[in-house]
């Protein structure tokens, strides 16, 4: 973020006292934070035992060998029988676990969680019947239904280790996935429906396993399941292809759950890094699901009669530790929705389910803060509560709007630090204790060790910037990175050996009272619409079309999405200037490669890139081009002049 949106930030004076009510009877409370400084492994075990568990842990953490890190050792236990099971063991089979509104109109469904059980039972002997033992891998690539759910912890009852690939993602994305972890069986649909049309999800499939054959023209995917959603054609493999309906439906509903070591695998999340190979992020069984289900219940203060919606999709982390495994370990009434947000939809749902917690990303408020308060006024949102925000800074503005537009200027809003790696909200306001900050993540959550530091590692005095670091291991906290544990040790914690810290990837910046802002990534990783790019992937896959010579993408302020994604690209000479449709030959190239997500916004055709002596890319530069602001210091160019090419390119609208 650069140092003009900061002095925006800091304009907002205003400060917002937890509402007396709340307050009173939060479930955390102010002296949680000395509770837990003075025996941080004391307070998460408290943690843990909120879980049921097979046996009990030896050991809270065993942090002999680090980074690599175990919690609760020697413990044994189920994240899905902690998600369904416990709770209609407990009496609540009839409580509601997910209001689905489909994208449709009318097309809704209501599951209980004993019928939740019933189906994540069945969908766990469908699985064993398609040869997933534990330990095998499973691909989930799946819209926004309530199968998704099942197929997640059908495979976590088993111990089979999901990955999740968000279903925006093109077929290349999912194949270089399934390989990375060694996927046995892919679970997909034949489609879902986005701004009312059904899309296909399977083609892509097909495509992707074909991708990963091996020389003997097999792949190592054995199976594809496949949910019939919206009805569309799909091409059939009879020996390979499963219909979820005929194979889930007709298996038993009685499954008995195997209690699975705390240290069990129990997915690998890929996301974006600074080079062009996304990172398996391995998250295991006990940790995870204390550090997830506690920080649901204590940041978004859960009660019994709350119905919670977090709006992100299950493709990401936040889908994953606070739609899936956090809500229902906590037996929660959850909203969740199919589509994308429309004018007026989402808070239609609000109204007609009474959501009284509401989880989503600055970027959608910002989405609709440009389409005019006269949209959510024309609903009755009176439910609500409690707010929150994830995935990038939320600048005061759009914080103060949401408290006062959506939140009626009731509830209190906590804008959630956390990461893909941390698995659990890190940094936040405690709802009932934090006096809340527009454009302030505050300070790290009780059990949390964060803090800004210089290049050496020191901490930076109040009213300083420096690098966002943890300091201290958390239950939730990423194991390694799949398949890669020294990209694991380099990638985060060989920036600050001495002190063990872990280096997250972001600057922040300490106010005057010692409270934390977020300033962006430091890395060559962009954050659109909340969602995490590497700038590095988006070049390898420009440089993959056959008329590209070389490219540099950049992250440039965007109003709506927080970052968009600029490219400059040379042509190669054998490509003339490429044709008129040059560019959105590239963007559509770039979907393709990677899924729309990663589609630049702008692309120019440059004839030359800003370069040091040394042949290093000075992003710096063309980040000052796409953002219209006057071109830096390019004393340290090789060939100072490329920057007026460059910049008369722009002049000229190329
Ligand atoms: O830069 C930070 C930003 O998102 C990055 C993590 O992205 P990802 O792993 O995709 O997870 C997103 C959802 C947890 C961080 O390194 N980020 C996330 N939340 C915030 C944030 N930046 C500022 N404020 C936040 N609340």
């Amino acid at each position: 973020m650069s140092e003009q949106t900061l002095s925006n930030l800091s304009r907002e004076e205003r400060r917002f006292e937890p509402p007396a009510d709340l307050a009173a009877d939060a479930n955390v409370k102010e002296e949680a934070y000395a509770r837990a400084d003075s025996d941080r492994e004391a307070f998460w075990a408290d943690a843990a035992d909120r879980l049921d568990w097979g046996q009990k842990w030896d050991q809270v953490l065993d942090w002999s060998n680090p980074p690599f890190a175990k919690w609760f050792v020697g413990g044994t236990i189920n994240a899905a029988v902690n998600c369904v099971d416990r709770h209609v063991d407990a009496g609540n089979g009839d409580k509601v676990a997910i209001h689905w509104v489909g994208e449709p109109d009318d097309d809704t469904r209501d599951i209980t969680y004993a019928q939740l059980k019933d189906e994540v039972s069945k969908a766990a002997n469908a699985l064993t019947d398609l040869g997933v033992k534990k330990g095998d891998r499973v691909a989930i690539y799946m819209p926004m239904i309530p199968e998704v759910v099942v197929a997640m912890l059908a495979c976590a009852r088993l111990g089979a280790p999901h990955t999740v690939v968000f279903g925006g993602f093109s077929a290349d994305a999912l194949a270089s996935r399934i390989t990375d972890c060694d996927a046995k069986v892919v679970i997909t649909s034949d489609g879902g429906y986005r701004r009312g049309a059904a899309s296909a999800l399977k083609p892509a499939v097909d495509e992707a396993v074909e991708k990963t054959a091996g020389p003997d023209g097999q792949s190592q995917v054995r199976h594809v399941l496949v949910v019939r959603r919206t009805g569309q054609d799909v091409d059939w493999d009879d020996d390979r292809d499963v219909w979820w309906h005929e194979a889930v439906d007709n298996a038993s509903a009685d499954h008995e759950a195997e209690m699975h070591d705390s240290e069990h695998p129990l997915f690998v999340m890929y996301t974006s890094g600074s080079t062009g190979k996304p990172k398996g992020i391995l998250h295991t069984t006990g940790g995870y699901l204390t550090g997830t289900s506690f920080t649901h219940w204590e940041v978004f203060d859960l009660k019994d009669d709350d119905v919670y919606w977090c709006t992100a999709d299950v493709g990401w982390i936040t889908g994953h530790s606070y739609m899936v495994y956090g809500p229902l370990a906590n037996g929660a009434t959850q909203v969740m929705y199919e589509g994308t947000p429309e004018k007026g939809r989402w808070w239609q749902i609000v109204q007609d389910y009474q959501v009284s917690i509401f989880y989503t990303a600055p970027t959608a408020i910002r989405t609709f803060m440009k389409q005019g308060r006269e949209i959510p006024d024309g609903y009755d949102m009176s439910s609500l509560r409690l707010l929150g925000s994830v995935g990038e800074p939320i600048n005061p503005e759009a914080y103060v709007w949401y408290r006062e537009v959506i939140g009626g200027d009731r509830c209190p809003v906590v804008d959630t630090w956390w990461q893909t790696e941390t698995g659990q909200i890190m940094i936040s306001p405690l709802p009932g204790v934090t006096a809340g900050k527009p454009g302030s993540a505050m300070k790290g959550l009780p059990g949390v060790g964060a803090d800004v530091v210089d290049d050496d590692g020191q901490s930076v005095p109040d009213g300083s910037g420096g690098y966002l670091v943890l300091t201290q291991p958390w239950p939730a906290m990423l194991r390694t990175l799949w398949g890669d544990d020294q990209r694991f040790k380099d990638t985060y914690w060989s920036r600050y050996p001495k002190q063990g810290f872990y280096f997250a990837g972001d600057g922040a910046k300490k106010d005057e009272d010692g409270d934390l802002w977020m300033l962006g990534r430091v890395d060559d990783v962009m954050n659109v619409s909340g969602h995490r790019l590497s700038t590095t992937e988006i070049e390898s896959a420009l440089v993959s079309h056959p008329k590209v010579a070389e490219a540099a993408v950049v992250g440039a302020a965007d109003e709506t999405t927080g970052q968009a994604v600029c490219a400059f690209v040379i042509l190669r000479e054998s490509a003339g200037d490429g044709g008129p449709d040059i560019v959105e030959e590239l963007r559509k190239h770039v979907q393709k490669e990677i899924g729309a997500i990663a589609k630049p916004r702008q692309i120019m055709v440059v004839p030359e890139l800003p370069k040091t002596r040394s042949g290093k890319i000075m992003r710096r530069l063309l980040k000052d081009v796409a953002e219209h602001r006057e071109v830096g210091d390019v004393t340290t160019l090789a060939d100072s002049t490329v920057m007026d090419l460059i910049k008369d390119k722009e002049g000229s609208g190329a």
